[in-house]
């Protein structure tokens, strides 16, 4: 019976389909590349208010704290960001456990569109 238990945990574990969290507020994010999720507020309908810090070496917009507008749920979080003076529109989509947060994210600038991921930690 104990083995069994162990092998369940162990799947749970490496399946990623263990326990999610939603996002609170207020709490301080960063990602592998540097950047900065602050989350400010969280809605009883799980609207997110805050703000990102584009810190990623190799892009533009660094340094200016942009809205961000998206939603948190025991399953996925998602959210968006609009870096206005790049006319780009970055949107992305994970799923919070615990202190960290790996995402996918698909970024949209002049027609075209670049996928990726972000791991962001808690920090704060
Ligand atoms: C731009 O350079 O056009 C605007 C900034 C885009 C930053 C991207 S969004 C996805 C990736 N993750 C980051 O933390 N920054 C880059």
């Amino acid at each position: 019976m104990k083995k069994l238990l162990l092998a369940f945990c162990v799947l749970i574990g490496f399946s990623g389909a263990g326990f999610a969290d939603p996002l609170t507020a207020p709490s301080l994010w960063r990602n592998q590349r540097g950047s900065e999720l602050r989350i400010t507020a969280v809605g009883n309908n799980g609207s997110l208010r805050g703000t990102f810090t584009n810190y990623a070496p190799g892009y533009q917009c660094q340094g200016i704290p942009y809205p961000i507008v998206g939603t948190t749920s025991p399953g996925p979080t998602t959210f968006t960001v609009n870096f206005v003076q790049c006319r780009t529109v970055t949107k992305w989509n994970g799923t919070a456990s615990g202190f960290g947060m790996p995402t996918e994210w698909v970024l949209y600038y002049n027609g075209q569109t670049q996928t990726g991921s972000d791991f962001f930690f808690r920090v704060n």
